[in-house]
C-alpha cells in the first residue's frame, strides 16, 4: 500500500524525509528537497494551521476510508516549570492522565501557554475528525543537523549566544534543575520508528495517549554549562570557565545584556537558559526505539558542540 506523507518544517534542525512532500518557502529549498526525492509544495503554515491541517486530513480519511495520521512537533518546555507542569517527580511520556495534566496547566508565559493549548488543541481536534495525532517532543537536541538546512539547534545556541556577548557563562537558575536531553540521530530515529509503525498499520499509542518524548535522559543544567564554559574558554570566546549566578535584582543589568543577545523579552531568559523538566521518555522503548547515546554523552559533545555553533552563528 502506498502513502502520501507531508513533512513540515523540512528545512530546519530537525528535519527529516521519506517518500514525500515536504513544505518549503523559498526556491533555493524546493531544489533541495527534490535532491532528497520529495516533491516541494511551498506555503506558509500561518496561513494553513494545524487545525486547517486535521481538519483537510479527516476529508482524506473519510473520502479514502483509510487511517490518518498528524504528528505535532511540540518541545519539553511544554512539560517543564515554565508551563506550570508537575516537576515533583517525574513525568511519564505514557501517563494516562498527561492529557489532563496538559489540559489543567497555566503558564505565565503567553507564548508557553499557546505552545500547551496547541497540544491540547490538536488532539481535540484530531479526535473530533477521526485523525490519529501524535505529539512528538524533542528536548535539548545537540550534535550536526543532517539536514539541507539549519545545522544547529536552540537552547545550545542560547547558551553559545549568550555567552559570546557577555564574555561569561552565567546560570540563571538556583539549585540544580535537571532537563531531558537528547543526541539528533536518537531524536530521528524515534521520529522514524513512529512513522514506520504507523506506515506499518500498527495501532501506534495515539490521541490522548500519544505523547513521544525523544531524550534518553535527563542532565542537570549547570553541568551542560560547565562543561561548554571549558570549550568556550579554550576558545577565548569567555575570560574563564566559571559559572557565575545571575539570578537577583542586582544581576538585572546582567539579564538585560542577555535578553539582548538573545532576542528575546526579558522574562523569556530564563525559559531560554534553564528551568526544570521532569518530563521522562517510556514510549518510545514501548514502540521499539532504543536511544544510542545515554544522557551524559551531551558533556563529553559539549566541545564539538561548541565547536559547530561558534562555526555556524
Ligand atoms: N532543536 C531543538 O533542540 C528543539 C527542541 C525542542 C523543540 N523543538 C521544536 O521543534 C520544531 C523544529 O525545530 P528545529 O530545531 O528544526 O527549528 P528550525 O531549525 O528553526 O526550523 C524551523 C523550520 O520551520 C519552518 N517554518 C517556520 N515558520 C514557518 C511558517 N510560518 N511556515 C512554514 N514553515 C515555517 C522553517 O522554514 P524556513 O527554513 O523557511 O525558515 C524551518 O524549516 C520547532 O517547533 C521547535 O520549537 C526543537
Amino acid at each position: 500500500m502506498s502513502y502520501n506523507i507531508l513533512i513540515t518544517g523540512a528545512s530546519g534542525y530537525l528535519g527529516v524525509y521519506g517518500n514525500l512532500y515536504a513544505l518549503v518557502r523559498t526556491e533555493a529549498q524546493a531544489d533541495s528537497v527534490k535532491q532528497y526525492g520529495a516533491k516541494p509544495l511551498t506555503f506558509d503554515t500561518r496561513i494553513a494551521a494545524e487545525v486547517n491541517f486535521i481538519k483537510t486530513l479527516g476529508e482524506v480519511g473519510s473520502r479514502s476510508g483509510r487511517a490518518v495520521h498528524f504528528l505535532h512537533t511540540t518541545g519539553a518546555k511544554v512539560f517543564s516549570s515554565h508551563a506550570g507542569a508537575p516537576t515533583d517527580r517525574p513525568l511519564l511520556d505514557n501517563d494516562p492522565e498527561l492529557y489532563n495534566i496538559q489540559k489543567s496547566q497555566r503558564s505565565s508565559h503567553t507564548r508557553i501557554q499557546e505552545a500547551v493549548n496547541a497540544n491540547n488543541i490538536v488532539i481535540k481536534e484530531a479526535e473530533k475528525h477521526g485523525v490519529r495525532s501524535y505529539i512528538f517532543s524533542p528536548c535539548i537536541v545537540y550534535g550536526e543537523g543532517e539536514g539541507f538546512g539549519n545545522k544547529i539547534s536552540i537552547q545550545t545556541v542560547a547558551i553559545v549566544k549568550a555567552a559570546k556577548a557577555l564574555q561569561r557563562v552565567y546560570k540563571v537558575d538556583q539549585g540544580e534543575p535537571s532537563w531531558p536531553v537528547c543526541h539528533i540521530v536518537d531524536n530521528t530515529t524515534l521520529y522514524l520508528q513512529l512513522l514506520r509503525k504507523i506506515l506499518a498499520g500498527e495501532d501506534v499509542p495515539h490521541g490522548k495517549n500519544g505523547y513521544y518524548l525523544a531524550s534518553s535522559g535527563s542532565i542537570v543544567w549547570e553541568e551542560l554549562y560547565t562543561a561548554m564554559a571549558a570549550a568556550l574558554a579554550k576558545r577565548n570566546v569567555v575570560g574563564d570557565a566559571t559559572v557565575v549566578p545571575a539570578l537577583g535584582d542586582e544581576d538585572s543589568q546582567i539579564l538585560e545584556r542577555i535578553r539582548a543577545a538573545l532576542g528575546c523579552p526579558k522574562e523569556f531568559v530564563p525559559v531560554q537558559l534553564g528551568g526544570k523538566c521532569t518530563f521522562t521518555a517510556v514510549h518510545g522503548k514501548e514502540i521499539g526505539w532504543e536511544p544510542e547515546f545515554p544522557p551524559e554523552h551531551i558533556l563529553e559533545a559539549a566541545d564539538a558542540e561548541v565547536e559547530l555553533i561558534l562555526k555556524n552563528l
